[in-house]
Parts: C-alpha cells; sequence; structure tokens
C-alpha cells in the first residue's frame, strides 16, 4: 500500500506518493494529476536499467509517448551544457507544454531535470522520481531546482515545485551503504531541529532503518517530507528566513566539502557540519554538552564521521565560511542550537569559537569515533 498526500504551496500543490514498488504505478498517478501527451524520462548510467526504463514503460503504459535519456551519474552532470543537451532531446522529440520531463535517480537528476523541465516552453510539468534517500527527503522536495556555475555549486536555478513526486523505497534496496549514510545525515539534521520527537525515533528505530525495513523507511521518509515541506512552506523562496534553519550544519560543512575538493559526500559534510555547529553552540554558551554528545552518537550509530578522516587546513575552511553564500556585511550568519528543536541565527560569532569549533572534528586521538 501506498501512502499519498498532498503538500500546499502558495501557488502550487504538489501530489507525494511513497511506497514499496510505487514507480510501477507511475504511469496512473501521472494521469491523475496531468495528461501528459509526452514525456522525457531522465535518468543516469547507474539507475536507467533497472529504474528509468520500467518508469517508461508505465508511461507507456496509460498512452502517454515516453523516451528516456541518459545522463553520465554525478555532479558534474549538473550544467548548463546538459541542460542544453536535454532541450535538443525535447525538442527531437516534440515535448510541448503539455508535455511532461520525468526524473528518475538521485538528487544530481532532479535536480537538472526540475530546472529543465522548469525553463522548457517557460515551464512544462516536472515529475520526480528520487531513487536515493538525499533525493527522497530533500532534493525532491521544496521547490529548489537547477545546476551548478564554474564559480559554485547551485548558482543557477529557479524555484518550481513539481506537480508529482513519486517515492518508491524499493529502490533504497541497491543504493550504498555509503550513500544511504549520507542521507541520513539530513534526517537527523530535521530530528534535532525539530527536537526530541524525531530524534528518539531515530535512536530507536536505527536498527530498522540500517536494515531497509520497508515500513520503518516509508514512515522516515514521510516524516522527513513532512518536517522539509512544513518549514519550506513558511518561507518559499528564502527571503522571510524561516528556511535558514534547514541550514543547520551547512555553513561548516559546505566549507568542508570545498576544501576536501568534494572527495566526501554533501551527507558525510553535514555530519562533520552539525558536530562543529554543535560545538560552536557549546562554545557560545547556549547548547549543553549532554546535546551536543547524543547528536554525535547518533551519527555515529548511523554510520556517519563525526570527525574528518585526513586532517584539514582549518584556515582553508574559515576562508570558505567567510564565503558563504549566506554571508552579508562581511559576517556569516550561522545556524546554532540551544536545544533540540531550537535553533538561533547567530552572525555575532567570534573567529576563536569558529577556528575551535573546525578543531574539534579534526582527526586524532581525543577525535577518534
Ligand atoms: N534541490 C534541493 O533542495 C537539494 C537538496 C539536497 C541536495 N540537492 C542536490 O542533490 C545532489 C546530491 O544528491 P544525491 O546524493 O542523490 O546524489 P546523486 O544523484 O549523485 O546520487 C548518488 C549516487 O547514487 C547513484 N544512485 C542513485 N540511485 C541509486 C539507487 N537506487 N541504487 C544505487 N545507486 C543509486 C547515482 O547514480 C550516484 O552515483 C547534489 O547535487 C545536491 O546539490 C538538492
Ligand atoms: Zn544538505
Amino acid at each position: 500500500m501506498c501512502q499519498e498526500f498532498d503538500l500546499k504551496w502558495h501557488h502550487a500543490v504538489t501530489r507525494v506518493v511513497i511506497g514499496d514498488g510505487a514507480l510501477g504505478g507511475l504511469g496512473d498517478y501521472c494521469r491523475a494529476v496531468g495528461r501528459f501527451e509526452r514525456a522525457i524520462v531522465v535518468t543516469d548510467e547507474n539507475v536507467a536499467g533497472q529504474f528509468g526504463n520500467r518508469a517508461a514503460e508505465t508511461l507507456r503504459s496509460v498512452g502517454c509517448a515516453a523516451e528516456v535519456a541518459i545522463i553520465p551519474a554525478g555532479d558534474a552532470s549538473k550544467s548548463l551544457r546538459r541542460v542544453e543537451l536535454l532541450y535538443d532531446r525535447l525538442a527531437s522529440f516534440g515535448v510541448s507544454r503539455d508535455g511532461a520531463v520525468v526524473a528518475v535517480g538521485g538528487g544530481v537528476v532532479t535536480d537538472l531535470a526540475g530546472f529543465v523541465a522548469a525553463t522548457w516552453m517557460r515551464g512544462v510539468a516536472a515529475v520526480l522520481c528520487p531513487t536515493t534517500l538525499e533525493a527522497d527527503i530533500d532534493a525532491a522536495i521544496g521547490g529548489k531546482t537547477g545546476v551548478n556555475h564554474s564559480s559554485g555549486k547551485n548558482l543557477i536555478g529557479v524555484f518550481r515545485h513539481p506537480p508529482l513526486v513519486v517515492v518508491d523505497t524499493d529502490c533504497l534496496k541497491t543504493l550504498s551503504d555509503r550513500d544511504m549514510a549520507a542521507g541520513m545525515a539530513e534526517s537527523v539534521k530535521h530530528g534535532v531541529i525539530t527536537g526530541e520527537a524525531f530524534t528518539a525515533w531515530h535512536e530507536r528505530n536505527a536498527s530498522a532503518v540500517l536494515g531497509r525495513d520497508e515500513a520503518t523507511l516509508g514512515e522516515l521518509i514521510a516524516r522527513n517530507i513532512d518536517i522539509k515541506a512544513s518549514v519550506v512552506a513558511r518561507d518559499e523562496r528564502e527571503e522571510s528566513g524561516a528556511r535558514a534553519v534547514l541550514n543547520f550544519g551547512h555553513t561548516i560543512g559546505h566549507a568542508i566539502e570545498k576544501v576536501s575538493a568534494y572527495r566526501l559526500r554533501h551527507g558525510e559534510c553535514v555530519s562533520l557540519g552539525m558536530v562543529a555547529a554543535c560545538r560552536l553552540s557549546q562554545a557560545m554558551g547556549l547548547l549543553a554538552n549532554d546535546v551536543a554528545d547524543r547528536v554525535e552518537r547518533l551519527l555515529r550509530v548511523y554510520g556517519l564521521l563525526t570527525r574528518l578522516d585526513q586532517p584539514v587546513d582549518v584556515e582553508a575552511i574559515c576562508d570558505h565560511v567567510g564565503r558563504d553564500k549566506k554571508t552579508m556585511a562581511g559576517k556569516t550568519r550561522f545556524v546554532l542550537l540551544k536545544a533540540l528543536g531550537e535553533t538561533v541565527l547567530e552572525s555575532d560569532v567570534p573567529q576563536d569559537a569558529i577556528r575551535s569549533a573546525i578543531a574539534s572534528i579534526q582527526p586524532g586521538p581525543c577525535g577518534s569515533p
């Protein structure tokens, strides 16, 4: 049985379907939100054979002409060059305003295909079928689409909610343990920023999640989508500051991602960034030690890094933190923690405190997990 619910935004509605084997019903779910005549299924080389082709078949079975466009796996595919190649496919296949772009893959595919859909003919429908945990609970929800620019990640993009997101929990069976853990970093983040209930849920359900129990994964994804959507609904275009809470762990996390030259997964960097943000919150006298220790323990349970695997140059990280997208008038705005479920935005953080928070996640005798 699939769970089905609607996310209501200011000017759009997203139907969400979650369940084991949900991809098999994609054609019918599409029919319920629109009569698409033609669709291009955008998928990457790792998932095309198993999931991309299946999606195209179910579309054809309901009378929607579908072609599959396969992109190379990896963030390098989030480029304007790739966008152009996909426009070529849409043009030659004759996808017009009544058509759709269907994404089947991780966050790279959903971000890229979402952007192509949002811009082709000033916008055709995007149907997102995320296949990684990161995409299920984060990238596919909230309307951010886009590609990278040579000067930075995600610098080109638009906000546009898809009418349909179909999450097939079965896809997670083939996901590597490393990618699964990376996705769990965002889930732990959602627990920490909302409070005791979902944090304790993570503690209670670790073995079921790690064992990829279908029902537990379904609940995990639904709860995460609910949290992300309710934060986004308060600040759809990142204007009021409400959406900033989702950046918990991301300021230092992004800097680590860059300094490590993208050797580490985004979620791994977010895990390290959350540990550093907790330590920073402690240093600022906001957070009790036991909460910071609890967050760290939870990240380790899910197989995440809480110390860097290789030493990094603290100054290089500080430098990148200072160049964060959210830096205003030379001050970086951190999301700090006062308690589980209680965050504060703080722009007045002393450099020394930032340095020691970063030092606290360096590998070392007292730092080994
Ligand atoms: N739009 C947003 O709000 C938002 C939020 C979070 C992340 N993102 C973006 O998402 C991207 C990261 O997403 P990701 O972690 O899913 O990366 P990804 O799309 O690169 O997927 C990770 C790897 O897993 C493979 N894969 C995908 N599904 C699989 C499956 N079911 N089984 C086996 N392998 C599978 C992919 O081929 C890839 O090699 C980044 O570009 C990030 O900027 C966007
Ligand atoms: Zn993230």
